[in-house]
C-alpha cells in the first residue's frame, strides 16, 4: 500500500506546565502509600499542580503562544481554536473562548472537544479534516488539563496519577516545503469511543443528572472517580488496536515509525502496548516520571519537550495513541 499523503501538518508546538511540583514523598504525607508503590505501579515520582490564581485557560494560551511562535504566525491567522479538556474552567462558555480573548484572536469558531485523555488526538483528528475540506487554514488545537482541582486528594486510588499543564500545536496545510525529502503532516488519525465502559471513569457530580448540591459536595461527587482495573484492561487492548490501526491507514509498518508518543497514563500501560506493536523501547518518548497523566495535555507536552529539547526532529514519523474517560480512545501518524 502506498503510503498516505498528507493534508494538513504541525506547524508549532508550546506547551506549559505550572511551577509547583508535588512528588511521591508529598503524597505519602497526604494518604497511606509510597513512593514505592506509585513508582512500581505506574513509573510516576512527581506531578505538577496549578497554584491559585491560574486557571485552565491560562494554561492553554501560555502553550498556545508558543506553538504560535514556533509556527511563525500571529493569533489573528487563526481560522478555528479546538480546546481538548475535561476541566474546563467554567461548564459555559467554552474555555476555548477564553483562550480566543486571551491570545486576542480574532473571531473564528472556537470550542471546547471532550474526550478526556484522547481529547489532544480527537482533536487533532477534526483539524485535519477542516483543513483538508479546504474551509480552516490554520488550526490551534490545545490539550489542557487542571486535574489537581478535581482530584479527591484523600483518595490514594486516583490522586497519585494526575497532574495539570497543557500542549498545543498549530496546524495548517500539508503544503510540501523546500527541502521536504518526504511529504510532512498528519499521515492518518483514527478515533473510536465505546460507550459502555462510561462508569468506569467519570465525576458524577455537577452535570445534570446530580447537580451540585450540599449533598452532592458532601460525598464529593465534585472529584474523579476510577476502577482503575477495568480502565488498564481495555486500555492495553485498545491502544494496540489503534495503533496498528494507524500505521495500517498511513500504508507503512511499525519499522517506519521514528518514535511513539503515547498517553502518559501508566508506564506498565506503555511497555505493554509498546511490546505488542513491536517497536523497540528506544524509540519510546516517556516523562510520565516528571508529569503524571495529564490526560489530554499529556500528547501534546511530551512532543513539545521532545522537539524542543532535539529529541525528535523535523522529518520524523511519530506514532501517537490515548485513551482515557469515555472510553474513547484514537491514534494518529505524523511526520513532523
Ligand atoms: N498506594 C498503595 N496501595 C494502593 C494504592 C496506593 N496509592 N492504590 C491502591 N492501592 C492498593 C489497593 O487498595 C489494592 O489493595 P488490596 O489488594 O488490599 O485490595 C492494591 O493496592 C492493588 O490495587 P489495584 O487497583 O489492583 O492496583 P493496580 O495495579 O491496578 O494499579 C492503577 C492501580 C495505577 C490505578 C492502575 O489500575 C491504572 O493505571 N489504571 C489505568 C488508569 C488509566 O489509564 N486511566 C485512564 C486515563 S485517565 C483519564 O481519562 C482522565
Amino acid at each position: 500500500m502506498p503510503t498516505a499523503l498528507p493534508r494538513s501538518r504541525i506547524l508549532g508546538t508550546g506547551s506549559y506546565l505550572p511551577p509547583v511540583v508535588r512528588t511521591n514523598l508529598d503524597i505519602e504525607k497526604m494518604v497511606e502509600t509510597s513512593d514505592a508503590w506509585i513508582t512500581e505501579r505506574t513509573g510516576i515520582k512527581e506531578r505538577r499542580v496549578a497554584p491559585d490564581g491560574i486557571v485552565t485557560s491560562d494554561m492553554a494560551t501560555a502553550a498556545a503562544k508558543a506553538a504560535l511562535e514556533m509556527a511563525g504566525l500571529k493569533a489573528t491567522d487563526l481560522d478555528m481554536i479546538i480546546v481538548g479538556t475535561v476541566t474546563p474552567d467554567m461548564p459555559m462558555p467554552a474555555t476555548a473562548v477564553f483562550v480566543q480573548q486571551k491570545l486576542g484572536a480574532g473571531v473564528c469558531p472556537a470550542f471546547d472537544l471532550s474526550a478526556a485523555c484522547a481529547g489532544f488526538v480527537f482533536g487533532l483528528s477534526v483539524a485535519d479534516q477542516f483543513i483538508a475540506t479546504g474551509q480552516m487554514r490554520h488550526v490551534l488545537v490545545v490539550g489542557v488539563e487542571l486535574l489537581s482541582r478535581v482530584t479527591n486528594w484523600s483518595d490514594r486510588t486516583t490522586c497519585i496519577l494526575f497532574g495539570d499543564g497543557a500542549g498545543a500545536v498549530v496546524l495548517g496545510p500539508a503544503d510540501a516545503q523546500p527541502g521536504d525529502a518526504k511529504p510532512r503532516g498528519l499521515l492518518s488519525t483514527s478515533i473510536l469511543t465505546d460507550g459502555s465502559l462510561a462508569n468506569s471513569l467519570r465525576i458524577p457530580g455537577g452535570g445534570t443528572v446530580q447537580p451540585t448540591s450540599h449533598t452532592t459536595v458532601d460525598q464529593n461527587l465534585q472529584f474523579i472517580q476510577m476502577k482503575g482495573q477495568d480502565i488498564f484492561k481495555v486500555a492495553v487492548k485498545n491502544l494496540l488496536s489503534a495503533s496498528r490501526n494507524a500505521i495500517a491507514r498511513a500504508g507503512m509498518t511499525q519499522d517506519d515509525i521514528d518514535w511513539i508518543c503515547a498517553h502518559q497514563a501508566n508506564k506498565r500501560i506503555i511497555d505493554q502496548v509498546v511490546a505488542r506493536v513491536e517497536v523497540p523501547p528506544e524509540k519510546v518518548l516517556m516523562n510520565i516520571e516528571r508529569v503524571g497523566n495529564t490526560s489530554s495535555a499529556s500528547i501534546p507536552i511530551l512532543l513539545d519537550e521532545s522537539y524542543r529539547s532535539g529529541r525528535i526532529k523535523a522529518g520524523d514519523t511519530v506514532l501517537m495513541c490515548a485513551l482515557g474517560a469515555g472510553i474513547s480512545w484514537g491514534s494518529a501518524i505524523v511526520r513532523l
